[in-house]
């Protein structure tokens, strides 16, 4: 290659790396904003890094949770919180607060985000009084039997109250049945890991059972 075509490459790679520079300097600046008010507000319950405590607080760092949640879901969850459960609502801080937040905790991860895709998988269609011998019999183990989370003793999260059936759709639900959550008791319910083989039938009652819950 000559000196001359060097020189040009130089000088694009330059202009580029100027054009680029406020967006990536913003983007730093808004995950140390994030990161100081998750410490502030969050760190108490989900811990250091975010990774969670069994029984006390969820993980939101794990790569299947970041890649399938939508940041509506996520922005919303932490804007009303879960009533009836230990996650309060932090509306008072402010949408441009929360989006920092949320900003900081995707980036502990490197997978893509799906969620558009997820949650425009289809909606449920099944039999609720099978899911629901499925639910007692595997899930209400850690969630609870109507799905109340910590309250019932378990390590799951409460699964089964409005504050989290209203914000999740199907598909969201029966992604996080398959894959579980990475660093969690949440193993998923397909592949060689999975605490038992559930099939997409048996995993659409579930999900339609669930949904009778929130209305108990
Ligand atoms: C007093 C403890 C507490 C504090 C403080 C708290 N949370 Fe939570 N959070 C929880 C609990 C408990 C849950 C699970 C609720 C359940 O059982 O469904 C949760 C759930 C969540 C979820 C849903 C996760 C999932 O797997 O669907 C998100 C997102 C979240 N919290 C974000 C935050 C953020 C961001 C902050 C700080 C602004 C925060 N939380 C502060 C206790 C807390
Ligand atoms: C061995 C315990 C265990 C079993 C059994 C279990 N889960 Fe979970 N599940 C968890 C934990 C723990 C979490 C939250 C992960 C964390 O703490 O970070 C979770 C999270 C979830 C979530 C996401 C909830 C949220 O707040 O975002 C769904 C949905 C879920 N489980 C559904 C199910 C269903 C349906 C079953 C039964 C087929 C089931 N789980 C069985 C432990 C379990």
């Amino acid at each position: 290659m000559s000196m001359r075509k060097h020189t040009v490459l130089a000088f694009a790679g330059m202009a580029m790396l100027v054009a680029l520079q406020p967006v990536v300097a913003a983007d730093k600046a808004t995950v140390k904003m994030g990161k100081d008010l998750f410490k502030q507000n969050c760190e108490v319950c989900h811990q250091a890094d975010a990774i969670g405590k069994p029984g006390f607080a969820p993980s939101l760092t794990n790569p299947e949770l970041l890649a399938a949640a939508s940041d509506k879901f996520l922005l919303s969850t932490i804007r009303d919180g879960r009533q009836g459960t230990g996650m309060p609502p932090f509306k008072h801080l402010g949408r441009k607060k929360i989006k920092a937040m949320v900003t900081y905790l995707r980036s502990h991860t490197s997978l893509p985000n799906k969620s558009a895709a997820v949650d425009a998988q289809p909606r449920a269609h099944g039999d609720p009084r099978l899911g629901k011998i499925w639910f007692d019999q595997i899930c209400s183990t850690c969630h609870g039997v109507k799905g109340d989370g910590y309250d019932a003793g378990g390590t799951g999260t409460a699964i089964g109250t409005a504050g989290f059936l209203n914000k999740a759709t199907d598909g969201f639900i029966r992604t996080t049945i398959e894959e579980g959550r990475s660093n969690t008791r949440m193993l998923g319910f397909r592949g060689p890991a999975a605490m038992a083989a559930l099939s997409d039938r048996e995993i659409d009652d579930i999900i339609v059972y669930m949904r009778t819950l929130a209305k108990q």
